[in-house]
């Protein structure tokens, strides 16, 4: 069963944003499948790790691109989440790699699903009137 699942209630008002969660979520369900289906174990978790913060990364860099392209008001407390976000990940992939456990996986998916669930519906949908005044949907 999927952890996250992108339904309207998730839409932040801007088109490209949309698609780039609706990405974000698949990857994340591709993990939490390796923990639900006991897969991990017998199957290299470094590719999703990889792909899942090349993908942040595009995501976030397309948010930060806008922010300065218009002015956002609230970029410096947005950035800063990104950059948690960006620690954080990091601390629980070492922590994986160091026990490569059940228990770390979940934490990591847990992790990943309350994060984003918060961030697109507080930070994210704060911007979407400014966006949307500066012409972008
Ligand atoms: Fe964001």
């Amino acid at each position: 069963m999927p952890i996250l699942n992108w339904t309207e209630e998730y839409s932040v008002g801007v088109q490209e944003f949309d698609n780039q969660h609706k990405k974000l979520m698949a990857i994340i369900n591709k993990l939490f499948t390796l923990y639900t289906e006991k897969k991990f174990s017998n199957i290299d978790v470094n590719p999703i790790f990889a792909e899942l913060n090349d993908y942040a990364n595009i995501h976030f860099s397309t948010e930060e691109h806008y922010f300065n392209l218009y002015n956002y008001p609230q970029k410096a407390e947005h950035l800063a989440m990104h950059a948690a976000h960006r620690k954080k990940m990091i601390e629980l992939k070492n922590e994986y790699d160091a026990e490569n456990s059940e228990k770390t996986l979940f934490a990591i998916s847990n992790f990943l699903n309350e994060w984003w669930i918060w961030h697109i519906n507080n930070a994210d949908k704060e911007y979407t009137n400014y966006f949307n005044a500066n012409g972008l949907k």
